[in-house]
């Protein structure tokens, strides 16, 4: 960066070829388009001569990888979550995170509605099905599912994407409650049409429950087999937020035995190595972690996080600095 030199810059992993080179117009640029998943040793070997890092969420940037890489100062995330980052580490180590919210807050609110509409309607299950050669007739009872139309709508974390996710359900003509820590303003629940309750009154009414809380130590296991015995039995869970907000292993269970009939999940503990029980339940629509993967979306995120970076370098911080702390 001094002497006419450009910043070195790592990215971890296959990225749009036009944020290669956007991003070579700042900095000398280290890629990885042949995606090879690099182990914790691999990356740290990379980013030692690096002051940059362009991120995803597939990284683990730990405290140990901070204190290893010490000319590490500026870490741009693809990704509006940022529980892949030891955020408290990276603050003392002076490295400068930035993350990519607003640009994909309709497109994960509307998947959101894809995965409820998806487990609430059984369409991959019969897909399935249908698939096999077992369909030989109509029948009355084939693939009864839950209705969403006039039904209750409980959203756990309404941060943009619970609103953007609550704004469309007034389609539906459906109940909207909500349960996060903070209240939204009258103005605004009454825009949403959305109503504050407790954690459990929301549990206990929800026809269809929506995760969008943040993942961290004190959201860990939100929803382990207590809550989940709270839910109705005819109820639908959706969690495209985080995983590990949901104890896996107590969902497989209450899935299984009928505690709620069906779930729509996007995200999950140790995920890409889900629990192999979740491949072996029928009421369970199961993607991989693709909430924001429309074309437009991923782009603009991708280019989010490129902006980020070059106002570190340009202006000494990035537009959507997580940590900011003085210079
Ligand atoms: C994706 O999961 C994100 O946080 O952007």
């Amino acid at each position: 960066m001094n002497n006419g030199q450009k910043p070195r810059l790592l990215i971890a992993r296959a990225i749009f070829p036009q944020v290669i080179e956007r991003l070579q117009q700042y900095f000398e640029v280290e890629h990885n388009q042949d995606d090879v998943m690099w182990t914790p040793q691999q990356l740290q070997q990379r980013l030692q001569d690096k002051l940059a890092l362009f991120a995803t969420p597939s990284e683990k940037i730990d405290a140990a990888l901070l204190d290893a890489c010490p000319n590490l100062r500026m870490l741009g995330l693809m990704a509006v979550g940022f529980n892949n980052v030891d955020l408290s580490q990276a603050t003392k180590n002076r490295v400068m995170v930035s993350n990519t919210p607003d640009v994909l807050t309709e497109t994960t609110a509307d998947f959101g509605w894809a995965l409820m509409l998806a487990a609430a309607r059984r369409v991959t299950e019969s897909e399935h099905w249908l698939r096999a050669g077992h369909w030989q007739n109509w029948r009355y009872d084939s693939f009864l599912g839950v209705d969403l139309y006039r039904s209750t709508l409980g959203i756990l974390g309404m941060g943009r994407i619970g609103q953007a996710i609550a704004r469309r359900a007034s389609g539906f003509q459906m109940q909207v409650l909500y349960h996060n820590r903070r209240h939204l303003s009258p103005e605004q629940e009454q825009t949403l049409n959305a109503r504050w309750v407790s954690k459990e009154e929301l549990l206990k009414q929800a026809d269809h429950l929506i995760l969008m809380l943040p993942y961290s130590s004190a959201t860990h296991h939100t929803l382990g087999a207590a809550e989940l015995a709270l839910m109705k039995p005819t109820s639908v869970l959706v969690n495209l937020a985080r995983g590990g907000i949901v104890d896996d292993v107590a969902l497989c269970a209450a899935l299984r035995e009928g505690k709620i009939a069906a779930a729509g999940l996007d995200v999950f503990e140790n995920e890409p190595r889900l629990l192999p029980d979740f491949l072996s339940l029928k009421n369970v629509v199961l993607t991989p972690h693709i909430a924001s993967a429309s074309t437009a979306t991923r782009q603009a995120m991708a280019m989010c996080a490129v902006d980020n970076l070059v106002a570190m370098v340009q202006e000494g911080k990035p537009r959507n600095w997580v940590n900011p702390f003085s210079a």
